[in-house]
């Protein structure tokens, strides 16, 4: 028997894309079953590219949602940002609610140190940054009403345990003695530097959060701090400490003698 190949073997026998292709002119010849065969092909073809179509849908899909995740963490950033930007606010006027309570407290405290000094310059310098101290309070009260703030003290540990030593150092050293001045100074130039770290640092911050007028004011108590402190350093080069050594080369004599 001769097999006589039907269009429709032939049609399974060919690629898909030859059959398909309407320029062939193939087509036509054949029956309505083999025509929805085709029709089925076309189908599954049409079926893959929309699978492809759908898979690049995705990756956009993807995409999108990652421009999306992109896009909001900007917003999310600038939120951030915002966020800091009302945080680092925040946290400068709580530093200025610190430095406020160290200087009430200095206010006091260099009124002791003033009357516990052996050399009338140490005692001046006292006085004089004392009355400067007042002014640095007044100052950050004035900086409070510019930032629409209630001037608040909150208590700085770190000035109480600086005025503490200070305080041990009048119990260690004799009264009227300028190893006690040489105590004094350190104890003091430790309270000076201590404020220069924290009007340097909040005079930035009050440029950084764009209050240049604020930092204008925090720079004339900084330059205060800082002049104070050259000066307690000039008294213990060229006084003080000269002073002490030759106390201490008395107190080793008065021992030897004890002995
Ligand atoms: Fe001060
Ligand atoms: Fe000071």
């Amino acid at each position: 028997m001769v097999h006589t190949v039907r269009p429709v073997e032939v049609f399974l026998q060919k690629p898909v894309e030859t059959l398909l292709n309407p320029g062939i002119g193939f087509l036509s010849s054949f029956n309505n079953h083999e025509v929805l065969i085709i029709n089925k092909q076309r189908a599954m073809e049409k079926s893959t590219r929309a699978k492809k179509n759908t898979g690049k849908s995705t990756g956009n899909t993807t995409r999108s949602t990652s421009n999306a995740k992109k896009a909001g963490m900007k917003e999310t950033g600038m939120k951030e940002k915002s966020s800091n930007q009302s945080m680092l606010e925040k946290f400068f006027v709580d530093e200025l609610k610190d430095i406020y309570w160290a200087e009430k407290h200095l206010t006091k405290a260099l009124t002791k140190l003033q009357k516990a000094a052996t050399s009338e310059d140490l005692g001046n310098a006292f006085a004089d940054h004392q009355a400067q101290t007042e002014e640095h309070v007044s100052r950050l009260e004035q900086v409070f009403e510019m930032l629409g703030e209630t001037a608040r003290a909150k208590k700085c540990e770190a000035m109480e345990g600086l005025v503490n030593e200070a305080q041990t150092i009048l119990e260690d050293t004799p009264k009227g003695s300028a190893t006690r001045d040489v105590g004094l100074i350190m104890a003091a130039q430790k309270v000076e530097h201590y404020e220069i770290a924290t009007y340097g640092g909040l005079t930035q911050l009050a440029k950084t959060i764009g209050r240049d007028d604020i930092a204008e004011i925090l720079m004339q108590t900084l330059e205060e701090e800082k002049e104070t402190d050259e000066l307690l350093s000039s008294i213990a080069e060229n006084n003080s400490n000269i002073n002490a050594s030759e106390e201490e080369e008395e107190g080793e004599e008065e021992e030897e003698e004890e002995e």
